[in-house]
């Protein structure tokens, strides 16, 4: 078995090879984290046996060279290539949060199979993906590469996602090694402030944080990362409790942890540990066990383990993990097998990739707004301007996290090719720029408004730029960014009909906009076949089905704001209630638009929903069924919601949880049964004790078309 076989060599391990294996360094043509110089060292170490991991080495030439030095280690052992394979790799897909905007499962898990399968054939074991953090404050430069501010979404979505990288198991030559991340609570920075801390109830942290990173571990998900921040004052990364308690405990984890960036050496700032060293035998002992670039472990954990502060049973403990990961992804048979030019050579530009990313990404726009029908546009209309700086621009349709995408600017469909090529021969399509993402003055505005004038339609692409949302890519602006807001005015002082595109990784701030702009749609970013995408719903080939996965905010200062929330003891009433309530004086409660919100060229009208029963008692099951008519004038996909309030508890529960959703395509005129089933188990909740629980009593059952708009029955469900 594999465990005999790793049992056999870390018998012939010396300590510093034990140790070695718990290394990992990155590749030194680009960086992913404050970067470390000393490559020379790195390779000798490499040959050494003193190394592990790599990060940040990818193409099947260059994962060869670096395997061929492992190979001359005295034991042979081979490196594992890991790489942040985050919304595709050499094809690229929406940024994760657009991807949750299709709430659609099986896309979701096809894109990461085509990602582990294009990523594995560059020479990559091991994404550092998906990322399942909860995260309710879009000012978080990282909610672009998450599943958005609900737990329940994001446990289904990240378990999509590790299907899809793992594929029919680890081993295969298309499967990729997961990991689950950033464990935990990244999402929860104080302010949105990337690597800030968080602090929180333990209650919360487990039933709005946790149960992502669970559910990945009861899946079998390769790997986990720490994050950055501290927990109630310890750092995630020698966070005993989730390390140990959790993870390594009670979940049963069999797989390996590794730091994130530097992760360790920070708890030194963070004024967790005097040193390095203390900072490594914190790690280690908590439960860590890759270092990534902090190059802590190599230089202490010997010293640690001579000195007696660190039992060697935590080297041999967190070794044995990594190489039974080794054994598993079949390296030891061939450390090769995953350096092969001939399928990397497939695996470019591969047509059959891109359609598939054409059709995600259509699938991923949310419709706002569409007054007068305005959309779908004719592709006969006779003059359409596109205006703003997303027109012709390739790097934010990749989106941050494009790592393999470096030198491939040339393949994305730009918004203006996409459009271009599904207009009527007839017909013109004008272009200006109108501003830079960054512009502090209006001077290209007078061209943009002549152009605007020219036209039938003006197609505004209005957004933030590729740089600001990301890792460090916190703003306590989320606006559109530079002056694009008085481009957008001053363009609507032309009279002309305006289609607004907003480009961006994370929920902006755009009140102005939504409340003067007639039709609006969500594009996020796309990836490679953005413009394709955005032309097959502007000209209504793809019906849009996309739905928020976070809530939008009317302004900053509503933030947090989400759509399971607790009640309060004050609630407000409407949002012109104000008086001795939990309001603002100065702004409504309710967002710009609720999480789960989403329109479609066509309606769908929902029936009353049935209930199998109003009262159940113990270990029944409560059936929903709801009748949805589409009614409009085109087929379409409606995400059908289901959401629960528990109304008395030992603890306050939100106003309302999701606990179901299904995506249906309804051919226009016809009607379809959605059915949900709901058991005690959707019931339970965490006490004030941590007990994991379901309590008997009232309940509201709500269903509908968005966190907002929903029918509610009210149930008894007694224990
Ligand atoms: O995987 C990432 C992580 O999410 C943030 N810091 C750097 C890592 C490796 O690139």
């Amino acid at each position: 078995t594999i465990d005999q076989k790793v049992s056999e060599l870390l018998s012939k391990m010396t300590l510093e090879e034990k140790v070695g294996q718990l290394v990992q360094y990155s590749g030194f043509e680009y960086a992913t984290g404050p970067q470390n110089s000393n490559s020379a060292n790195v390779l000798n170490e490499i040959k050494q046996g003193k190394v592990g991991s790599m990060l940040n080495v990818a193409g099947a030439g260059e994962t060869r060279k670096f395997q061929e030095l492992a190979l001359q280690s005295r034991l042979r052992i081979p490196l594992l290539f890991g790489q942040d394979v985050i919304h595709g790799y050499r094809t690229t897909f929406p940024v994760n949060l657009g991807q949750a905007a299709s709430w659609d499962l099986g896309l979701i898990e096809k894109s990461e199979r085509i990602a582990a399968t294009e990523a594995s054939a560059y020479g990559i074991h091991w994404t550092f993906a998906p990322m399942v953090d909860v995260a309710r404050d879009p000012r978080w430069g990282r909610v672009m590469e998450g599943s958005g501010e609900d737990t329940y979404l994001g446990t289904q979505i990240g378990l999509a996602r590790i299907r899809g990288f793992q594929g029919k198991g680890l081993g295969n030559l298309d499967a990729i090694m997961a990991c689950a991340k950033h464990f935990a609570a990244y999402g929860a920075a104080v302010g949105g402030r990337d690597y800030n801390s968080v602090d929180m109830s333990l209650r919360q942290l487990n039933e709005t944080y946790l149960p992502p990173f669970k559910a990945a571990a009861e899946a079998g998900v390769a790997t986990f990362m720490n994050s950055f921040n501290d927990i109630n004052g310890i750092p995630a990364t020698a966070n005993k409790y989730i390390l140990r308690d959790l993870l390594k405990g009670k979940w049963n984890f069999k797989g390996f942890v590794v730091s994130d960036w530097g992760s360790i050496g920070e708890m030194v700032p963070h004024g967790y540990a005097k040193d390095n060293k203390e900072a490594a035998e914190k790690a280690i002992l908590a439960g860590s066990d890759m270092d990534m670039e902090s190059r802590a472990y190599m230089a202490e954990l010997p010293k640690l383990v001579q000195e007696g502060k660190v039992d060697p049973k935590f080297i041999d403990d967190a070794a044995r993990r990594i190489l039974v990961k080794k054994f598993e992804m079949g390296l030891f048979d061939d450390p090769y097998r995953f350096s092969n030019e001939k399928r990397q050579k497939e695996q470019t530009n591969n047509q059959e990739n891109r359609k598939f990313g054409r059709e995600f990404g259509s699938k991923s726009i949310v419709l706002l707004k569409n007054e007068k029908n305005i959309l779908p546009l004719s592709r006969s209309t006779k003059t359409i301007a596109l205006i703003g700086p997303f027109g012709k621009e390739t790097s934010a349709n990749h989106g941050f996290w494009s790592v393999a995408f470096k030198d491939d600017s040339q393949r994305i469909v730009t918004q203006f090719d996409g459009i271009k090529n599904q207009l009527d021969k007839n017909s013109t399509l004008l272009y200006a720029k109108g501003a830079n993402v960054d512009d502090q003055d209006g001077s290209m505005f007078a061209e943009a408004v002549e152009t605007a004038k020219k036209a039938d339609v003006v197609i505004m692409t209005l957004g933030e730029g590729h740089a600001m949302s990301g890792e460090a890519k916190s703003r306590s602006n989320i606006h559109f960014s530079g002056v694009q807001e008085e481009l957008l005015k001053e363009v609507a002082k032309t009279g002309k009909p305006i289609v607004l595109m907003i480009n961006a990784g994370r929920p902006l701030v755009f009140d102005w906009a939504a409340d003067n702009i007639p039709a609006i749609m969500y594009t996020w970013w796309l990836g490679t076949e953005a413009g394709n995408s955005i032309a097959d719903v502007l000209f209504g080939t793809v019906n849009p089905g996309g739905k928020l996965p976070m809530t939008f905010p009317r302004t900053e200062g509503q933030i947090p704001v989400y759509y399971n929330h607790y009640n309060t003891g004050r609630p407000a009433k409407n949002n012109t209630d104000r008086n001795y309530v939990s309001a603002y004086i100065d702004l409504d409660n309710d967002p710009k638009f609720p999480f789960g919100y989403g329109l479609s060229y066509t309606q769908f009208k929902y029936a009353d929903m049935n209930l199998s029963s109003l009262n159940l008692k113990g270990n029944q099951t409560l059936k929903i069924g709801i009748n949805i008519t589409n009614s409009g004038n085109y087929d379409g996909e409606e995400v059908v919601q289901l959401y629960i309030r528990d109304l008395f508890g030992k603890v306050v529960r939100p106003v309302k949880e999701l606990k179901g959703f299904q995506k249906v395509f309804i051919k226009k005129g016809e009607t379809k049964t959605v059915s949900f089933t709901l058991t005690p188990e959707d019931l339970k909740f965490y006490d004030d004790e941590l007990n994991f629980d379901w309590e008997g009593g009232e309940f509201d059952i709500m269903v509908g078309t968005n966190s907002q708009d929903v029918q509610t029955k009210r149930i008894n469900w007694l224990k």
